[in-house]
């Protein structure tokens, strides 16, 4: 099975990726992620995202094209994947479409999450994230058991260097502009899941998988 989950930052891409992950036993394939580590390890790919990632803006098609073509072919994703952030806009969807093809493959399910502009706001402004093991938390709706630390791996918690209020105005703006109209391109596909993301994780992981498990 191929998912994508899409929706505006903070929506709960990854919460809710984990969650399927573990369900389906599935990898997840988290652009976000893949590009942070890039950067903190200084990698080529990771010295071009370093500046649009701190602006809020989206990284050039071609090096997250190339990025996910390499990642989508590893062995542990023959029996499907969960595409956490991927595709961002119709360019990298139509790439997407053309790689799966190519390998006789398809999109599954294309789950859009939709949150409001004023929740996303608390959400991301209280997330705290682990830079050793990856693990979300919030301070307020999901706080770890040891305050600032990881309950995983129990490393220090940090805030993301674009969680900052001004970049979050720039991370909406771009998805508003560039992903939004990938519902109408997966609406024709017959793939689309709309999905409301407010309520607790477990309720929305519980919509989740009765609409793909029902489509
Ligand atoms: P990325 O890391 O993908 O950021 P994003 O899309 O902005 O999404 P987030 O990771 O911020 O949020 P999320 O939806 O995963 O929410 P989460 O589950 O953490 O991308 C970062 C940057 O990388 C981009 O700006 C861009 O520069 C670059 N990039 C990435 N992919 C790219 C691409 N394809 N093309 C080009 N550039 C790309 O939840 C948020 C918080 O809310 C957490 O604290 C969580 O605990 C809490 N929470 C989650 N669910 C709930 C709930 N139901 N109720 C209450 N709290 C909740």
């Amino acid at each position: 099975m191929r998912i994508v989950l899409c929706g505006p930052p903070g929506c709960g891409k990854g919460t809710q990726a984990e969650r399927l992950t573990g369900q389906f036993g599935i990898p997840r394939l988290t652009t976000g992620e893949m590009l942070r580590r890039a950067v903190q390890a200084g990698t080529p790919v990771g010295q071009v995202a370093q500046g649009y990632m701190h602006r809020g803006a989206l990284v050039p098609d071609p090096v997250i094209i190339d990025l996910m073509r390499e990642r989508m072919t590893d062995p542990d994703c023959r029996g499907g994947y969960i595409l956490d952030g991927f595709p961002r806009n119709r360019t990298q969807a139509e790439a997407c479409d053309r790689m799966l093809k190519a390998a006789r493959e398809r999109v599954d399910h294309v789950v859009f999450f939709d949150v409001p502009e004023e929740e996303i706001l608390r959400r991301l402004t209280g997330r705290r994230e682990c830079r050793q093991c990856g693990a979300t938390f919030h301070m307020t709706f999901q706080p770890p058991q040891q305050a600032g630390r990881c309950d995983r791996c129990g490393a220090e918690l940090c805030q993301r260097d674009d969680d900052r209020e001004e970049t979050i105005q720039r991370r909406l703006a771009v998805y508003r502009e560039a992903t939004t109209p990938l519902m109408e391109y997966y609406g024709r596909q017959g793939v689309l899941r709309r999905v409301s993301g407010v309520g607790t994780p477990e309720t929305v992981f519980a919509t989740v998988c009765s609409l793909i498990t029902r489509a």
